[in-house]
């Protein structure tokens, strides 16, 4: 079969429909789990992620294993059809091992986390590394060969504990300061160099010297923070090195928002396919457009993780998520066109958390397909099944390509070093600020991957650096090859701020990115009241007449780009706010100013003109969800309705219903919350 790239199980050229699933928590209930099973052939389900909090259940002391309950469940799902993505349990320990302290995280404040709660080890204890090393690679040696298992999933959402699981022992803190000598060539001096620890007189004299808890050292907190990340790296290499001392098949870890815990394209580089959990706020008021928007930034960055590769929706809620506000139901067909979303931006398949409701527990009232041992003749379960059944049906997609000829540079060592700085932060983060411009592309139906700033940058037609502060080794050369390569690249005011140490980048703003835009170094950057705005001057219509600035207005001197529009008050006008520059066989634009969305929006699709990219239909009504997936010889577009109103469609001629193969109208009607998919030959 011809598709754009490999599926996401190897060699399953199918979509993959399933969730997590705890029968360890209904073993007294056998007739259940035969339920389960029965249940999961008729929902049309395909892969059960099993095993993510069983290790109390698969080693119950030191030295005993049970493994029985585990072989059974294989046995049963297999028996239906149903793959296993094998979950390594590290992210729950048992209480025999978190008795001992050493394996239990140590706070900021000294005190040890209790036993009990998830996610809360230290990594660096011997003894849980080993205990972990030991379950993952006994899984693997028992489960590698069945022909029910499908892939692995380490651990669970590395990073979603108090404090993102920080570890603050003697341990760990001594393993950071070895860190940090390696990093800097074991010279002391380079590091103090490095982070003006001359500052408020906290020049190092010694590595033992150095902790994680001075705020005024910016350095020093931007640099636990990747230590801590290295750490979740450093754990996914120990569960990866255990699983593959005896099983080839493919190996992920489910991600989650807000992406700013871990380095994740780090952590992407070491899996065979990424996956991601979500949880939209859907409350059924207008708000939920931005919610809708928010899910297909994800999206946007698992295909920017995955290399434009398709990717895997491991957790989503099919009814009502528990840590909401307001527990509000999906209005019928909502599920559908909600995940449907996700499929079109590049989802291999749709899983959930979770299968059955634990009967008791933190998360008994989190919406699942079936609610504990209640009748199983309901709406969430039908909508499930017909879901199911749509998904059998798009075989055809999996390996679609999602075209992508937007990148957007969204880089969590910006999101650290901003964060981690003093000053200018009442302007927004870079992921806010990524998530403004994706948005726009959201809207228009085009694909933005976002894209860390170790990324290779050459495959987008149109390069977006929103707020960029942190300028990585390499990333000037990254953005001059993709306008070598003949791309339009906007860059804003909020990037190229500091150096790899967060020091205040050599020269100026925006420092090595200067030459690439035409610019002289930034002179000052003015901060606005959120009460006020500047009037543009613009020339050329790259911005809507009548446009202001908000939020910052940069001061910035040309050297050789053209300006198109100026600030056309306060002291400095007349002064450059937007500007263009030949470079290669490119384009580089510096905005140098915050502005509305509309005006914003217009500037991003005039430079998608300019760039080349088509949206996949000219005109898309507010709300709807558009998007593309592409085969050898055949299109899917993807159409989705996920608010209350009617609305109706411009497709154009030519399409028919991949669900069931009739020809379309040039215009859909869809009804409120509903999602149709279209395909035709390319
Ligand atoms: C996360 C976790 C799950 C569960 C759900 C509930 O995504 O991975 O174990 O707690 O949240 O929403
Ligand atoms: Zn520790």
């Amino acid at each position: 079969m011809a598709t754009s790239f490999p599926p996401v199980v190897p060699g399953r050229f199918q979509m993959l429909h399933g969730g997590d699933y705890n029968p360890e928590q209904w073993r007294h209930r056998p007739e259940l789990l035969d339920e389960d099973a029965r249940l999961m052939r008729r929902a049309g389900m395909t892969a059960a992620s099993v095993g993510i909090f069983s290790w109390a259940a698969l080693q119950p002391g030191p030295d005993s294993w049970d493994f029985a309950w585990l072989d059974a469940v294989f046995a049963r799902l297999q028996a239906q059809g149903v793959g296993i993505l094998l979950a390594t349990p590290s992210a729950a320990r048992p209480l025999w091992l978190a008795e001992d302290a050493e394996v239990r995280r140590m706070r900021s404040d000294g005190t040890r986390e209790d036993p009990g709660g998830r996610h809360s080890f230290c990594a660096t204890s011997p003894r849980w590394r080993a205990a972990v090393a030991e379950i993952d690679r006994r899984l693997a040696e028992r489960y590698a060969g069945h022909p029910a298992l499908l892939g692995w999933h380490i651990s669970n959402e590395f990073g979603g504990a108090a404090e993102n699981g920080r570890c603050h022992c003697p341990r760990c803190i001594a393993g950071f300061q070895g860190w940090l000598r390696r990093r800097f060539g074991d010279d002391l001096d380079a590091l103090n160099r490095a982070w003006n620890s001359a500052f408020w007189s906290h020049s190092y004299q010694d590595w033992a010297q150095i902790r994680p808890c001075d705020r005024s050292n910016d350095g020093l907190m931007l640099a636990w923070q990747r230590w801590c990340s290295d750490l979740v790296l450093d754990v996914v290499r120990l569960e990866k090195a255990a699983i593959r001392s005896a099983s080839a098949a493919p190996i992920t870890t489910n991600m989650h928002g807000p992406m700013d815990f871990y380095d994740h394209g780090a952590v992407a580089r070491e899996l065979d396919f990424v996956s991601y959990d979500c949880y939209p706020d859907i409350d059924g008021s207008p708000r939920d457009a931005e919610a809708v928007a928010a899910a297909s930034f994800y999206d946007g960055c698992m295909r920017g993780l995955a290399g434009g590769r398709p990717w895997l929706l491991m957790e989503s809620c099919p009814s009502q998520p528990q840590y909401k506000p307001r527990m509000r139901l999906k209005r019928p067909g909502m599920h559908r066109a909600l995940s449907l979303a996700h499929v079109a931006g590049g989802s291999d398949g749709v899983c959930y958390f979770q299968w059955r409701a634990g009967s008791n527990g933190h998360e008994k009232h989190h919406g699942a397909v079936l609610m504990q041992d209640a009748p199983t003749d309901t709406r969430v379960f039908r909508e499930v099944a017909e879901l199911g059944a749509d998904l059998a049906r798009l075989g055809g997609v999996v390996g679609a390509a999602c075209p992508a000829p937007v990148g957007i540079v969204c880089d969590v060592h910006s999101t650290w070093a901003r964060r981690v700085s003093g000053g200018f932060q009442g302007e927004p983060a870079p992921a806010e600020l990524a998530m403004t411009h994706h948005r726009c592309f959201h809207e228009r139906g085009i694909h933005a991957d976002l894209v860390d700033a170790d990324s290779d940058l050459t495959r987008f037609a149109l390069v977006v650096v929103p707020g960029v502060a942190l300028l990585r080794p390499g990333f000037a050369a990254r953005i001059e090859a993709a306008l070598a390569a003949g791309a339009q690249v906007l860059v804003d005011a909020l990037s190229g701020w500091y150096d790899d140490e967060a020091a205040i980048v050599a020269g100026g703003r925006p420092g090595p990115l200067a030459g690439l835009l035409g610019l002289g170094a930034s002179e000052e950057m003015d901060v606005l009241r959120t009460d006020e705005r500047v009037a543009l001057t613009v020339t050329g219509g790259w911005l809507p007449a009548g446009t202001h600035a908000i939020g910052h207005c940069d001061l910035m001197r040309l050297a050789g780009a053209e300006a198109l529009a100026s600030y056309a008050g306060e002291f400095y006008a007349g002064r450059p706010a937007l500007t263009r520059h030949r470079h290669g066989a490119g384009t580089s634009w510096y905005l140098g100013c915050r502005l509305e969305r509309p005006a914003l929006a217009h500037l991003l699709a005039r430079l998608a003109d300019a760039a080349g990219i088509r949206p996949p239909l000219p005109e898309i009504p507010a709300g709807v969800v558009v998007r593309e997936r592409i085969q050898p010889g055949r299109r899917y577009l993807f159409v989705l309705n996920p608010q209350p109103q009617a609305v109706q469609v411009g497709v154009g001629p030519g399409w028919s219903d991949a669900l069931g193969e009739a020809a379309m109208p040039a215009t859909l009607d869809l009804a409120g919350h509903q999602a149709q998919v279209l395909t035709r030959p390319a």
